[in-house]
């Protein structure tokens, strides 16, 4: 991998046993923004004091930024691809967009260093920001969905990972970055459970108990994993997911935490439309019979250092922004008061 690739954020992080999910939104005020943007610059250090309690637990921290949040709180240049959450599906099998403008993904083996982490974080953020949603994920049994399946099989892996999640060329100024989509589902079990495995097994488009992909002779085009199963060009092109199970039975409620991330919102989008619409239209995923989406959020990830780096930028007016010079991240002024400025990853990140 060349030196001069910034290095990602924790977009690749293991597999973990735990997860908490934080979507918040932006208060307005230009104080609450100058918090947020001074924040960017602490994130990477509270991710290592509270990590280095737990060196085998493998705590991480993905920060992403919603469309309109971007531009409020850095300006141009922003991300070539990144535009509000699209909602797709009928109205009795809907993906919405629901308010959210900053995502947390913290990652760990164990939900203690999770906790610590969001309450740093979060407190640090104090009143600039609004938590709007707060999930807490576990690892089911054998890495299985809530729906008893087991999840991420086909994730890419190593360098094809990389290679479908993370930004190259295409947008030079957000290289090493990707984009995410989360969306909260809830599910009805009692739906899903009076099921046969065998219809289930039809739905998911693999075997139950053993994971492995039906036979092309008896899978359906309707299944979960071929509607979301995307060629173009004779390539398949894949994205990188992490959900997680969630729920409170004493309330029944049992979910899924969908996360995924790629190079592009578009093939992510594509398959949310082969879900929701159908592939031709009608043919849609029946595991949305039993399961609802509750939330919808697209968000840009910056690299590492330019996560950093965006405490210095100010946001400029629209009109300005059509003119500036597309290098404002790499402003070498001093940022705001605030940032913990302990570590700094400027000029020495790499990608290795
Ligand atoms: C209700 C929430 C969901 C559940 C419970 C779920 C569960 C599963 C399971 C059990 C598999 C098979 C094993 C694997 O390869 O991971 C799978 C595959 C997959 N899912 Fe989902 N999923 C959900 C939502 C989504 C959404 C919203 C997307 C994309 C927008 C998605 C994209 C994929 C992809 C790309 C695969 C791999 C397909 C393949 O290559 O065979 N899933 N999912």
């Amino acid at each position: 991998m060349p030196n001069d690739i910034p290095e990602p954020q924790a977009v690749y992080s293991p597999i973990t046993r735990s997860a908490i999910f934080i979507v918040a939104t932006l208060v307005d005020g230009d104080a609450h923004t100058e918090t947020v943007r001074a924040w960017c610059a602490d994130v990477a250090a509270l991710v290592r004091s509270v990590g280095k309690r737990v060196p085998s637990g493998n705590l991480s921290c993905v920060v992403g930024f919603a469309s309109d949040a971007w531009d409020r709180l850095f300006g141009a240049p922003r991300p070539a691809l990144l535009h509000p959450f699209r909602e797709f599906g009928p109205s009795e099998r809907h993906a919405p967009a629901t308010p959210g403008d900053i995502l947390l993904h913290i990652r760990a083996d164990q939900m203690d260093l999770c906790f610590e982490l969001a309450t740093q974080l979060v407190g640090r953020l104090g009143e600039a920001v609004t938590v709007v949603d707060e999930v807490h994920g576990f690892r089911y049994f054998d890495q299985r969905s809530m729906v008893g399946f087991v999840d991420g099989t086909e994730n890419p892996t190593g360098r094809e990972a990389v290679d479908f999640t993370m930004i190259g060329d295409e947008d030079p100024d957000f290289a090493a970055g990707s984009y995410v989509l989360v969306q909260k589902y809830i599910h009805d079990m009692k739906g899903w459970n009076a099921l046969s495995v065998e219809t289930q097994e039809r739905i998911i488009g693999r075997t139950k108990l053993s994971d492995i992909e039906l036979d092309d002779a008896v899978k359906l085009t309707s299944s979960h994993s071929s509607l979301t199963t995307l060629v173009e060009n004779g390539q398949e092109v894949k994205i990188l997911r992490d959900n997680m199970p969630f729920g409170r039975p004493g309330s029944g409620e049992f979910g899924t935490y969908f996360i995924g991330y790629a190079r592009s919102p578009d093939p992510i989008e594509t398959m949310l439309e082969n879900m929701f619409v159908g592939r031709p239209p009608g043919n849609y995923d029946r595991l949305l019979d039993f399961s609802r989406a509750a939330t919808g959020g697209l968000f840009f990830v910056p690299s590492a250092p330019l996560l950093e780096a965006l405490a210095d930028r100010e946001p400029q007016p629209e009109s300005a922004s059509a003119a500036a010079p597309s290098d404002t991240h790499t402003s070498t002024e001093p940022g705001p008061d605030g940032s913990l400025n302990i570590g700094s990853l400027k000029g020495t990140a790499q990608y290795e």
